[in-house]
């Protein structure tokens, strides 16, 4: 997608441009998904929904490898064309979130949710949050002129409706013998 981008866009700037709104975009719609995977299984059980539920460590992986190329792509944006740096708060916000999904990927393992304990759980909802309302923040006030910002506004919002909906909800037992039903 990025080297479409970087070629849809003449290869220069504009190229660069294009993958760092896409990135955006990619890992905004992954993060909806991860947002709501488990919210998704417990009000509707289904096979499907248990296959995201059951996969939603490779979808947050996923997610922050989409963020990874949002981040190269900035470099070679800032490092050959732009020389005045971002804001500070791009800076500080973007920073944060981005150390927030590097160190929700290399914590996405077994051991490390065990040797976290309960700061895992707390890590995650912390990082996973500040990434939806930076997104929230970009897409909302956007959705009414860009209906690609419309859809990934509406993605954010359902996701946290299903979350919210889901909550209080008791955790279904999950196995792969239930996908196979
Ligand atoms: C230090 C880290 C970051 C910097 C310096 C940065 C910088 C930028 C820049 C310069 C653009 C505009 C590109 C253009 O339109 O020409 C952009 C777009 C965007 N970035 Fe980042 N970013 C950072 C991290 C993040 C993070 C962590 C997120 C979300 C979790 C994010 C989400 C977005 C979104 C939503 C857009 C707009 C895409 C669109 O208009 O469709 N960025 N970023």
């Amino acid at each position: 997608m990025c080297v479409i981008c970087l070629w849809a866009g003449g290869g220069g700037e504009e190229g660069i441009r294009v993958g760092i709104r896409a990135t955006a975009r990619t890992t905004a719609l992954l993060l909806a998904v991860v947002f709501c995977s488990s919210a998704l299984q417990r009000l509707f059980p289904h096979p499907w929904t248990l296959l995201l539920r059951v996969n939603r460590r490779y979808l947050g992986v996923s997610t922050a490898v989409s963020h990874g190329y949002h981040l190269a792509l900035l470099v070679a944006l800032y490092a050959l064309w732009v020389s005045e740096p971002p804001s500070i708060l791009t800076l500080a916000g973007g920073g944060f979130v981005s150390l927030m999904l590097l160190f929700l990927a290399a914590t996405s393992t077994n051991a490390s949710q065990r040797r976290l304990g309960a700061n895992w759980r707390r890590l995650h909802l912390l990082g996973i949050w500040s990434a939806w309302v930076v997104f929230a923040g970009a897409y909302f006030p956007q959705a009414l002129d860009d209906p690609l910002a419309g859809t990934i506004s509406i993605a954010l919002l359902i996701s946290v409706g299903l979350r919210v909906w889901a909550s209080g909800r008791t955790v279904r037992p999950h196995s792969w013998e239930g996908l196979q039903k």
